[in-house]
């Protein structure tokens, strides 16, 4: 898919990654892009179109995709992590809110745009995952949970719109340095350089991006032996 040139949609574009995406997308030549925000009077970059934008909303979002009929790249990239574990979590609210918006809101994304894509001559849908789409951890196992449904969201569209010439890409990340992870105190990816390695997957046509060089570790200790990966975990936690 090439980048100069191409009309995007990043959602969740006022802060953190999307923000970056944004930017990035403007850098490596990407004629217009809008920035997807549930508040557009915060997204105060110079050079992007700001867009209200809630992935929740299924009516906005077939309203969005209206207005923006010129998209040949969307990227949803909006999501929400509340830190919560399954059992000890005091109620179901954290678990309902990710899947509501990691999963839900990124299928309503995809089904109000795909026709626009389509229409555009086949472009390029790319969804923000995590490695947390291949294991759960258990202090956030809701969210795990939420972007596992995410991945298979991404592999089923895959086939679905290999039809009309759509290329979709799963983006593989561990932390990044944004709010969603701010309260860990661990080893983080800047949120730039996660976006312009996104960025040159889509336009190497690749279906998977590991965008940092931990997401590609733990996708190899997952297939040498997932038990040994588990049992490092539970030791940890
Ligand atoms: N940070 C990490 O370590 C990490 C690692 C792997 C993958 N990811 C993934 O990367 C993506 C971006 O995360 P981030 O780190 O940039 O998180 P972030 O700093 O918390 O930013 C999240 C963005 O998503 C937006 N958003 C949340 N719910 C929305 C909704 N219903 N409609 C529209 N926008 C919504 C937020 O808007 P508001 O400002 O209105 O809240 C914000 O712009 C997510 O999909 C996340 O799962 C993050």
């Amino acid at each position: 898919m090439q980048i100069k040139g191409a009309t995007a949609l990043v959602s969740g574009a006022n802060r953190g990654l999307g923000r970056a995406f944004a930017q990035a997308l403007l850098q490596a030549g990407a004629a217009k892009v809008y920035a997807g925000a549930r508040d557009p009077s915060r997204v105060t970059d110079p050079g992007v179109i700001p867009v209200a934008l809630d992935i929740t909303d299924p009516n906005a979002v077939i309203a969005t995709a209206r207005e923006c009929s010129d998209v040949t790249l969307l990227i949803n990239n909006a999501g929400v992590m509340w830190m919560s574990p399954f059992i000890a979590a005091p109620s179901m609210e954290a678990a309902r809110d990710e899947m509501m918006t990691n999963y839900f809101g990124t299928l309503y994304m995809c089904r109000a745009f795909s026709p626009v894509l389509g229409a555009n001559g086949g472009g390029a849908l790319v969804n923000m995952l995590s490695v947390v789409s291949w294991f759960t951890h258990p202090m956030n196992g809701s969210y795990c949970a939420s972007k596992a449904a995410e991945r298979a969201l991404t592999d089923g569209l895959r086939l679905e719109l290999a039809e009309q010439g759509t290329l979709v890409v799963g983006v593989y990340a561990s932390f990044i340095e944004t709010d969603m992870a701010a309260v860990l105190d661990v080893p983080k990816t800047s949120a730039d350089a996660i976006a312009r390695s996104a960025i040159e997957g889509v336009a190497n046509k690749q279906y998977e991006v590991f965008a940092d060089a931990r997401s590609a570790e733990i996708k190899a200790a997952l297939a040498r032996d997932a038990d040994a990966f588990y049992a490092g975990l539970a030791r940890k936690s």
